[in-house]
C-alpha cells in the first residue's frame, strides 16, 4: 500500500465526491496511476467467488494478486453470529446468511462445496423437507396433501420449462407455467397460498409472477438432478465460512497477515480499460492491476455502491439492472423450552389474512440439529422480509408471538430468552441476500452479466446461469473468471465449464434477440452441460 500522506489526503476528498460526473472527475484527478499500488490481477471481494478465484491464480503460480474485502472476515453472505448460549453459558452460533449444502452429488458429479464439507469435516445434518406439520390462525391443521398437487403441477411445469427452453419458444413466469399445469390456488385459499410459498418463495425469495419458468426450473434441474436431491444444514461451531477460510489457507500465508488480503477495505471506485485497471478504495489507497475481477453481490452492483469509469456500458448496464437481488431474512429466537413439537423440522403457517407472513418455522433443538437449544427461527422473503428488516426487532418479535401463540394455541408460548435477525436488503455489502432469474429474457442476457468489460471482470452467485442463488454458483464462477485471466495474462486456452475451450476474452451481445437457440447453450453462455443432461 502507498503511504504517501497528501496521495491519501486527496484520495480521502475524492472518496466523498464519488457523485460527480464521470468527466469532471477524470478532467479534476489525473489517475494516480503512478502512485497506486501495482498488482498483476485485483480480486474485488472476499466470499466464495473471490477465493475460488484467487485459488484459480495460485495454481497456476499467478501469486502477484491482492483481495480487497470491505468486511475484517474473509465469507461474504456465508456469515453466522453467536447466539443463544447452552446450559454453560456458551454461545451457540447460527447461520445468517447460507446455510445449507445443496445437492451433494457422487464421485461422478460432486457438488465442489459438498467436497470442501468433507474436507474440512464440516458438521452438517440431513434436512428433511418432509418432515413438515401445517398449521394456520386456528393451529395445527394438516393440509399436507395440497403439498402433492402442487408437486404433481410442478412436474408437468417442468416438463413444459424443457420444452420450451429446447424449442426456442418464449419464457414464461412461473405463474403461468403452474397455472398451465393446473395449479390454480385462490387468492383466499391460504393454506395452498403458504404450500406454494414453501413450494416456490422459500427457495427462489421471490413470487412465482416474477421468477422464469425455464431458468427457474432449469436452476432446480442443474442442482437437484445433477448433484442429487439432499439438502444439508450446516451447524458447524466453526461457522459455515470455515471451509471458504480453510481454502484461503491453502494460497494465504496468514489468514489476516498475509500483505495480499486486504480486509477492512471498501471499494469506492473502479477505473477500466481494455489496458488494466485501477481501484480506489474509501481510506484513500488504491491499487493498478492488469486485471481485475469484481465479486461485488448483483444488489451491490444496482445499487451503484461502487462508481465506474467509464460508466458500464448500456449492454452490461442493462443485464446489471434486469437480474432481480432477493431478500431471505432469518430471525432467530432461543426460548427457555421447547415447546413446539420435536418429531418434526419445519413448521409451516398459512396467516388468513396474508401470504408469505411468517410462513416457515424450522427448529433446532431437534435431534442431530441443536438438540436441547430451544432455538427456533422464522424466515420471510421478499416484500415480508423488506417489511420485517424496515421495522424494530421489537416490533417483530411481538408479531412472531402471536403467530406462535396461534400455532400452539394449547402452549403457554414464553417470550424469548434471545432474539436476532440480519438486514440483508440494507447491508452495504450486500444489498440483497442472492440473485434470482426474471422471466421475459435470455441466456444471452445473462451472459451480459458475466462478460468482461475491458480488463475488468465480473464472477460471483449472480454470474453463474446454471447456479445463480446458490454458493457452488459462487465458486464455479470464480474458479472459471480466475482460471481465464490467467490463461489470457499467460497467452493460453481455457477450458470452460462443460469442456468447451476457448482463446478469447468473455463474449458479451450488444444485439439481443428475444429467446436463445439451444445451440447457444454452452459454456460460451456459461451453461455447463449439454441440454440432453437436463
Ligand atoms: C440469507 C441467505 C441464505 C442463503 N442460503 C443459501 C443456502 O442455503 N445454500 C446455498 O448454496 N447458498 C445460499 N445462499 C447464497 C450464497 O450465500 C451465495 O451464493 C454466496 O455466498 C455468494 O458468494 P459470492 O462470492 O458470489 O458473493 P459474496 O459472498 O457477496 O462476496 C462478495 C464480497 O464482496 C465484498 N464487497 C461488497 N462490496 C464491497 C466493496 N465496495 N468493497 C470491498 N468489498 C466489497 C463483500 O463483503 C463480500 O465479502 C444464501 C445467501 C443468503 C444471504
Ligand atoms: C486448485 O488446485 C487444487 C489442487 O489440485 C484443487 O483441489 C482446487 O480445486 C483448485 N482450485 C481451483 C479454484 O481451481
Ligand atoms: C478491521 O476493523 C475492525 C473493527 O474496526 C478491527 O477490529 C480489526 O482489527 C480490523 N482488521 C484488520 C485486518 O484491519
Ligand atoms: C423424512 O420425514 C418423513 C416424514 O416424517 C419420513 O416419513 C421420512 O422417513 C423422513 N426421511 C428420512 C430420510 O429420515
Ligand atoms: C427438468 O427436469 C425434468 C426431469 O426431472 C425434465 O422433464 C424437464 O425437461 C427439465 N426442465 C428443464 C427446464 O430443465
Ligand atoms: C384454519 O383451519 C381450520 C381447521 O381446519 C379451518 O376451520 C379454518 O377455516 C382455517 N382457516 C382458514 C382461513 O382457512
Ligand atoms: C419459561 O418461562 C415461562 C415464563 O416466561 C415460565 O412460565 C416457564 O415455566 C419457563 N419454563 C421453564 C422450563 O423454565
Ligand atoms: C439474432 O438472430 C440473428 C438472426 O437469426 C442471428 O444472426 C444473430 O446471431 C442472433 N443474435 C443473438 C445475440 O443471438
Amino acid at each position: 500500500m502507498h503511504t504517501d500522506p497528501t496521495v491519501i489526503a486527496i484520495y480521502s476528498l475524492l472518496a466523498t465526491s464519488f457523485l460527480l460526473p464521470s468527466a469532471a472527475y477524470v478532467a479534476q484527478v489525473p489517475l494516480g496511476d503512478e502512485t497506486c499500488e501495482q498488482t498483476t490481477v485485483a480480486i474485488l471481494g472476499g466470499g466464495m467467488a473471490g477465493v475460488a478465484a484467487a485459488q484459480a491464480l495460485a495454481n497456476t503460480s499467478i501469486d502477484d494478486f491482492v483481495i480487497l474485502e470491505y468486511r475484517d472476515t474473509l465469507g461474504g453472505r456465508v456469515w453466522h453470529t453467536d447466539f443463544g448460549t447452552d446450559e454453560h453459558g456458551k454461545p451457540y452460533v447460527v447461520e445468517l446468511g447460507a446455510n445449507w449444502l445443496q445437492g451433494l452429488g457422487s464421485d461422478a458429479r460432486e457438488n465442489p462445496v459438498w467436497a470442501l464439507a468433507k474436507k474440512y469435516s464440516l458438521q452438517n445434518t440431513y434436512s428433511n423437507y418432509s418432515s413438515i406439520r401445517t398449521y394456520n390462525e386456528t393451529g395445527y391443521t394438516d393440509y399436507r396433501h395440497l403439498l402433492d398437487v402442487y408437486a404433481d403441477a410442478y412436474q408437468i411445469a417442468a416438463r413444459d420449462a424443457g420444452r420450451i427452453l429446447t424449442q426456442n419458444l418464449q419464457d414464461q413466469t412461473a405463474r403461468t407455467g403452474l397455472a398451465l399445469a393446473g395449479w390454480r390456488p385462490r387468492k383466499d385459499d391460504m393454506a395452498a397460498q403458504a404450500v406454494e410459498w414453501w413450494s416456490w418463495d422459500w427457495e427462489d425469495a421471490f413470487t412465482p409472477e416474477t421468477s422464469s419458468l425455464v431458468f427457474g426450473i432449469a436452476g432446480e434441474n442443474l442442482t437437484f438432478n445433477q448433484f442429487g436431491k439432499a439438502n444439508h444444514l450446516v451447524l458447524d461451531p466453526r461457522g459455515y465460512s470455515t471451509i471458504i477460510e480453510h481454502e484461503a489457507a491453502t494460497f494465504l500465508t496468514h489468514p489476516v497477515h498475509d500483505p495480499r488480503l486486504r480486509l477492512n477495505t471498501t471499494v469506492t471506485d473502479i477505473q477500466y480499460s481494455p489496458n488494466g485497471v485501477t481501484i480506489h478504495n474509501r481510506d484513500g489507497s488504491c491499487i493498478r492491476a492488469a486485471y481485475a475481477i469484481c465479486t461485488f453481490s448483483l444488489g451491490v452492483l444496482q445499487n451503484k455502491a461502487v462508481t465506474f469509469h467509464p460508466a458500464l456500458p448500456h449492454w452490461k448496464q442493462t443485464a446489471i439492472e434486469k437480474f432481480n437481488m432477493g431478500t431471505y431474512t432469518k430471525i432467530f429466537m432461543q426460548f427457555n423450552e421447547t415447546f413446539w413439537p420435536t418429531d418434526a423440522q419445519f413448521f409451516l403457517y398459512a396467516s388468513p389474512t396474508t401470504r408469505g407472513y411468517y410462513p416457515v418455522f424450522q427448529s433446532l433443538s431437534t435431534p442431530n440439529f441443536l438438540p436441547g437449544s430451544h432455538i427456533l427461527f422464522a424466515t420471510v422473503v421478499d416484500e415480508q422480509a423488506y417489511r420485517v428488516e424496515r421495522q424494530t426487532p421489537a416490533e417483530t418479535k411481538s408479531q412472531i408471538l402471536a403467530v406462535l401463540r396461534e400455532m400452539f394455541p394449547e402452549k403457554n408460548v414464553p417470550d424469548p430468552i434471545a432474539f436476532t435477525y440480519p438486514r440483508w436488503s440494507t447491508e452495504p455489502w450486500a444489498y440483497g441476500s442472492y440473485s434470482n432469474w426474471p422471466a421475459g429474457t435470455t441466456l444471452e442476457m445473462h451472459q451480459n452479466l458475466r462478460a468482461n468489460t475491458g480488463r475488468l471482470w465480473f464472477a460471483g452467485e449472480a454470474t453463474s446461469a446454471p447456479y445463480f442463488g446458490f454458493l457452488h454458483g459462487a465458486w464455479f464462477e470464480g474458479r472459471e473468471a480466475g482460471a481465464h485471466v490467467a490463461a489470457l495474462l499467460r497467452g493460453k486456452c481455457v477450458e470452460l465449464l462443460g469442456g468447451l475451450e476457448t482463446c478469447e476474452e468473455r463474449r458479451f451481445y450488444a444485439v439481443l434477440n428475444g429467446t436463445t437457440p439451444l445451440d447457444a447453450y454452452s459454456g460460451l453462455n456459461g451453461w455447463p452441460v449439454s441440454s440432453t443432461l437436463l
